[in-house]
């Protein structure tokens, strides 16, 4: 049945179910890493809901996922006390330490101890307030005493269940942080965008958690694991072990890398064991924390004034390496960013050779004022990516010099701009020969025309010969002129015109997103694609119909609108268009996504013929609700003829062209259904 013809308590009852399905699927994806479902049909569950609730907005209920999107823009963070203080752990930076820490406790408890070891995840602790299982309040560490109240960011972090499995009042504590992928992949995009980029994970997170505007949470992946049971009289435990088992089982997510240890050598040998692992964790993690298991022995244990005596953490030598740089690189990014990366001596750092890192803005630079045959030291960014961190000024010759910057673009020659509000080096050419090639390649790329062949050595050749200056042209391309590239033989010649050719078929998504215009990322491109359906649509949207797509906010929404007005910009579409370049939508249409699919979805359909079952009013009404589209004429882009009898001309002309022919009783059929 359609939302729309529930009545209020039935709707009321199906928003009820919808919220504690999707809570139940979204927990099973977010907190347990193992969803039981395809992404598409949560999607369908999630639209049903988000129609319900528009349809009635009394059965909004607080806890529902769709009031995980982030609302109004804060003023600020109201200042929480704890109510107990958030303590840090003393920490441990040897074999001998932890020796000692053991010895510490013997003495301190006095019978026998377990040692529950956990990974010291590296992001920011937060406290969870829930109250009769539902999310209450949420607050960082702050001083220890007094955080910050930080619930509507919390909110969006869709690993933080609204509701708990139990309706327990009690206060979880953990910590956020966000995965390296993401961690990366934001970096990337803000340097992209010539925006200062964020140091390591846990800043990331911190900046993230602690941003005014609850959508940019929402719109990046902080996640969480809960290390800590500070409240619970409803269910007592009796041992830290218990205790995260507790949170596993009302739904909060633990880190499952975790276990119990009779004696300190099975405790040194764990450490060990994480030290080795620790660059292939999908998170950061910067040491190994200790607790003594049972509650009873930590109560024995006591505190001191700023950390429990009965805890301690193992911090882990930072993966450094120090090198010399003997050059600088500079490279021009699709917008135009030029980015520093420093050439060095090889070095090994966490299992691999490292000769390039990145040293990301010409800010950056003079901020450690970073000089040709320095020694850097050298890290890895979410340990993957390697960057320079500083260089070692007691280390630096005599004679070393500032370093000088380039003036000019290293590609085109044109002058430099350090805009502003920016951390980067711009070139402003639009004529650009670094541009162009960088737009090209991200046009072919995997997420955006998927275009195979095409590396940056052909496209670049393409370019330098003139055989494309703009990405229409890859579809006017003849085999001769791919023959004559260097290196470029009569098959693979072939298969570059296959894939360009295929690519034209593409969904308009795909196109969008690889059009390169600023800010739209292949998300945006796809809200976009879904809401408009044909490019001509998009041309010609208002700004304000672009604002309202959930997801898109305004920044993206103006720079889509100003592309759209430029010359430039229709006479490439255009050209494109001319070469038969696909520019519709080809996915689930935002109705559809609400409807389940039927023999009908998103078909054209003609009517012809004496009806004996409806009135061609009527089938015309059925037909739509059933997902289909009904036209008037036969063409090769009809699906289906509904054929009465004493049909004529459209029937001759539906056989002509291979057109599936029915009749009104498969319409029955699928009403039925
Ligand atoms: S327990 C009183 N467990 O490390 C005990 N902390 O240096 C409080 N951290 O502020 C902390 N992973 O932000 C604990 N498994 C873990 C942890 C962890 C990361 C952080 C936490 C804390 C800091 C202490």
């Amino acid at each position: 049945m359609a939302s729309s013809e529930l009545s209020f308590d039935q709707a009321k009852t199906r928003v009820e179910e919808l919220v504690s399905l999707l809570d139940h699927y979204s927990h099973e994806y977010y907190v347990l890493d193992q969803p039981s479902i395809p992404d598409e049909d949560y999607d369908k569950l999630y639209k049903e809901l988000s129609e319900l609730e528009e349809l009635y907005p009394t059965l909004i209920q607080n806890n529902s996922p769709t009031q995980r999107i982030g609302g109004a823009l804060l003023e600020g963070f109201e200042k929480v006390p704890h109510d107990k203080p958030m303590l840090s752990l003393d920490n441990a930076f040897s074999e001998e330490e932890l020796i000692a820490f053991d010895r510490r406790v013997s003495q301190l408890v006095s019978g026998p101890v377990t040692y529950h070891c956990e990974l010291k995840i590296d992001g920011l602790a937060v406290s969870l307030k829930y109250e009769e299982g539902k999310l209450l309040q949420a607050v960082t560490r702050g001083d220890g005493t007094v955080g910050e109240n930080v619930t509507a960011n919390v909110r969006t972090i869709k690993s933080i269940p609204l509701k708990l499995k139990e309706p327990l009042t009690l206060e979880a504590r953990g910590e956020i942080y966000m995965p390296k992928s993401s961690f990366i992949q934001l970096n990337e995009k803000r340097e992209e965008q010539g925006e200062a980029i964020f140091a390591n994970p846990r800043n990331a997170a911190a900046g993230t958690l602690r941003n005014l505007d609850p959508q940019v949470t929402a719109s990046r992946n902080l996640s969480v694991f809960l290390y800590a049971l500070a409240d619970s009289s409803e269910r007592p435990v009796s041992t830290q072990d218990e205790a995260l088992s507790l949170l596993d089982d009302i739904g909060l997510r633990t880190n499952p890398e975790r276990k119990v240890f009779a004696s300190i050598h099975d405790v040194l040998a764990f450490v060990e064991e994480y030290q080795e692992k620790r660059t292939s964790l999908p998170y950061e993690i910067d040491g190994i924390v200790i607790k003594v298991n049972e509650l009873e022995n930590q109560e024995k244990a006591g505190f001191t004034v700023k950390a429990p005596r009965w805890a301690i953490a193992y911090k882990f030598p930072a993966e450094e390496a120090k090198t010399v740089i003997r050059a600088i690189e500079w490279s021009v990014g699709r917008t135009g960013v030029v980015t520093p990366t420093a050439i060095m001596d090889p070095v090994q750092l966490a299992g691999t050779t490292v000769q390039r890192a990145s040293l990301h803005n010409v800010d950056l630079m003079i901020e450690k004022d970073i000089r040709l045959g320095d020694t850097a030291v050298v890290r890895k960014a979410g340990d993957i990516i390697p960057e320079v961190i500083k260089v070692d000024e007691d280390m630096r010759d005599e004679e070393s010099v500032p370093y000088d910057f380039p003036t000019h673009c290293p590609a085109c020659g044109s002058e430099l701009m350090h805009l502003e509000e920016e951390v980067a080096l711009r070139c402003m050419n639009p004529k650009c020969s670094a541009q162009a090639k960088e737009r090209l390649s991200h046009f072919v790329s995997r997420n955006a025309m998927n275009i195979d062949g095409l590396g940056e050595k052909v496209v670049s050749q393409l370019y330098e010969r003139e055989l494309v200056n703009d990405v229409a042209d890859l579809y006017y391309l003849e085999k001769e002129a791919l023959l004559a590239l260097d290196k470029i033989a009569e098959k693979s010649a072939s298969n570059m015109l296959k894939a360009i050719n295929d690519s034209k078929e593409n969904s308009l998504e795909r196109l969008l997103f690889g059009l390169g215009i600023r800010h739209v990322g292949s998300k945006a491109a796809r809200l976009l694609a879904e809401e408009f359906e044909t490019m001509n649509q998009i041309k010609v949207a208002s700004l304000e119909s672009i604002v309202v797509i959930e997801g898109i906010g305004e920044k993206i929404a103006s720079s889509i609108h100003s592309f759209f007005k430029l010359e430039e910009a229709q006479e490439l579409l255009d050209k494109l268009e001319r070469a038969h370049v696909n520019m519709t939508y080809k996915g689930k249409k935002k109705e559809e996504l609400t409807q389940t699919d039927t023999f009908f979805s998103g078909k054209t359909v003609v009517i012809t013929g004496k009806l004996t079952h409806f009135t061609r009013n009527d089938l015309k009404e059925a037909l739509v609700n059933l997902g289909a589209k009904v036209t008037g004429s036969v063409s090769k882009n009809t699906d289906y003829l509904i054929a009465g009898e004493e049909a004529g001309s459209k029937l001759a002309k539906a056989q002509e062209l291979d057109v599936t022919i029915i009749d009104e009783a498969k319409v029955l059929e699928e009403i039925e259904e």
